[in-house]
This record gives structure tokens, C-alpha cells and sequence, in this order.
């Protein structure tokens, strides 16, 4: 009788346990997130404006009668690409970090953008496939989903040498389901055969997941390509 209470008393103070892990990841994650927007602001705001009026500034000089030698005009335009493509840069890691198209354009639209900018800026084949999900999430489900395809692309772009990368998302029986495919050279999923690295990006995408009641699960091996699939439920309660 004594064992089963302690027993009882354990799952309760496990459960106990799990909700504040789970409250405080939540809280990281909105800070992370406030923090993700106020550094895009400022790259835009700050930087992007800079960058704008040193290559007005640039152009301006390049025009200017008293500075006609070649060679000095040659080395203004050198220097204006360059800005121009830091401009791009700042530009492109500010919406990375704060997907305003998310809010702008719902899920489906911004994913859509999402991949292809990122097939363009990375010269790889990119398809996606997207059923409208819209209506299907919560604010907090779409960013999760949001911010998994994207980390998904970034380990798509570091470690796999993919040509061709496939993004499916569609929806069925209450439950969203998205799809990143690769063709890549994949990877051991034991984690344990791996070499012990502070990877937190699939560790990350899972706990994401796991806080709106949805899971990862990837398929790869060494040679094969990989799939990352995330499955969520459709209409996921909010915990704040
Ligand atoms: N699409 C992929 N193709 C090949 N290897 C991958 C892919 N995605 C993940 N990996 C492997 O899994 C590891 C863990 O990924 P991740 O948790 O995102 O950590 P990180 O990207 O910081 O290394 C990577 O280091 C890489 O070896
Ligand atoms: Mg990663």
C-alpha cells in the first residue's frame, strides 16, 4: 500500500515536474523569439539604412566631375557592390531571423518565399508543395513549423551537398504534416554512432514540436538522402 502511494506521489511530482520544463522552455522560446525581432529591427533599421545611404554616398562620388580618374572610379563601384551585397545580407538575415512574411502572408505563402529565396541564394534546386494550412494552426503551431523548415534547409545547406531539396506540407485527419526532403549524402540517425557535437538543431526542432503536441522523426542514412518529418496536430491548444 505505502509503495503504491510513493509511486503515485512520484508520477505526480514527475508530471509537476514536466509542465514547469515544459512552461520554461515556452518562456525561452517567446524570448528568443522578442529577441530574434528586436535584432532583425535593428539590422534593418539601423544597418539597412546606413548601408543605403553609403551607397547613395558612393554613387554620388562616382558621378562627381572632379573625381573622373578611371582608376578612382573603378575602385568607388568596386566599393559600392560591395555595400550593395552586404545590403542583401543584412537584408536576407533579418528576415531569417524575424519571419514578418509569416504574419503578412500566412504559413503557406511564407514558406513558399522562404524556399525559394533560399534555392536562390544557394544555387539548389528547391520544389515545394503546399496544401493552404492556414486555418489549421495556431500562431505558435506556424511558427514551429515555420522555424523547422528553416533549420531543416540550413542542415540541408551545411551538411548534406544536396542538388535537389522537396518541402511537402499537407494536411489530413486533424493532423499537419510537413516533409523536407533531400538528396544529399544523409547521415547515421544513431545518435549514439555520431560523433558527440552541441547539435542543437534536431534537438530543437523535436522540443518545438513536442510543446504543440506534435513530433520529428527523420529518415536517412549514410548515402541516402534525408527526410525530416514533423507531424503536428491541427488545432493545437495554446498553453501561455
Ligand atoms: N540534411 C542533412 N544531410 C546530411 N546530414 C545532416 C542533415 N541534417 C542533419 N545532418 C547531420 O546531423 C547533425 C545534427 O544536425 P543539427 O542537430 O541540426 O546540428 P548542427 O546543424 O548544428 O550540426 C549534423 O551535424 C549533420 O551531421
Ligand atoms: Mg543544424
Amino acid at each position: 500500500m505505502t509503495a503504491a502511494v510513493v509511486t503515485l506521489t512520484d508520477i505526480t511530482d514527475r508530471k509537476s515536474a514536466d509542465a514547469e520544463r515544459d512552461r520554461l522552455t515556452r518562456r525561452l522560446l517567446k524570448a528568443q523569439e522578442a529577441e530574434r525581432l528586436r535584432i532583425a529591427r535593428e539590422l534593418h533599421d539601423e544597418l539597412g539604412q546606413d548601408l543605403t545611404a553609403l551607397s547613395l554616398g558612393l554613387k554620388s562620388m562616382e558621378l562627381e566631375p572632379a573625381l573622373k580618374e578611371k582608376k578612382l572610379q573603378t575602385r568607388l563601384s568596386e566599393m559600392r557592390a560591395i555595400v550593395e551585397h552586404m545590403s542583401v545580407e543584412v537584408h536576407g538575415t533579418a528576415s531569417s531571423l524575424r519571419p514578418t512574411s509569416l504574419t503578412d502572408l500566412g504559413l503557406r505563402e511564407a514558406l513558399n518565399c522562404l524556399v525559394a529565396s533560399w534555392a536562390e541564394r544557394l544555387d539548389i534546386c528547391a520544389d515545394a508543395h503546399l496544401e493552404a494550412l492556414d486555418g489549421q494552426l495556431s500562431d505558435e503551431g506556424q511558427l514551429v513549423v515555420y522555424r523547422v523548415v528553416q533549420e531543416a534547409l540550413t542542415n540541408v545547406a551545411k551538411h548534406s551537398g544536396a542538388k535537389s531539396v522537396s518541402v511537402t506540407a499537407q494536411w489530413a485527419d486533424g493532423v499537419v504534416r510537413v516533409a523536407i526532403e533531400d538528396d544529399g549524402r544523409g547521415f547515421d540517425p544513431n545518435p549514439d554512432r555520431r560523433r558527440k557535437t552541441n547539435c542543437l538543431g534536431l534537438s530543437g526542432m523535436r522540443e518545438r514540436l513536442a510543446l504543440v503536441g506534435g513530433y520529428l522523426s527523420v529518415e536517412t542514412a549514410p548515402g541516402q538522402g534525408t527526410t525530416v518529418y514533423a507531424a503536428l496536430p491541427s488545432s493545437p491548444s495554446i498553453h501561455v
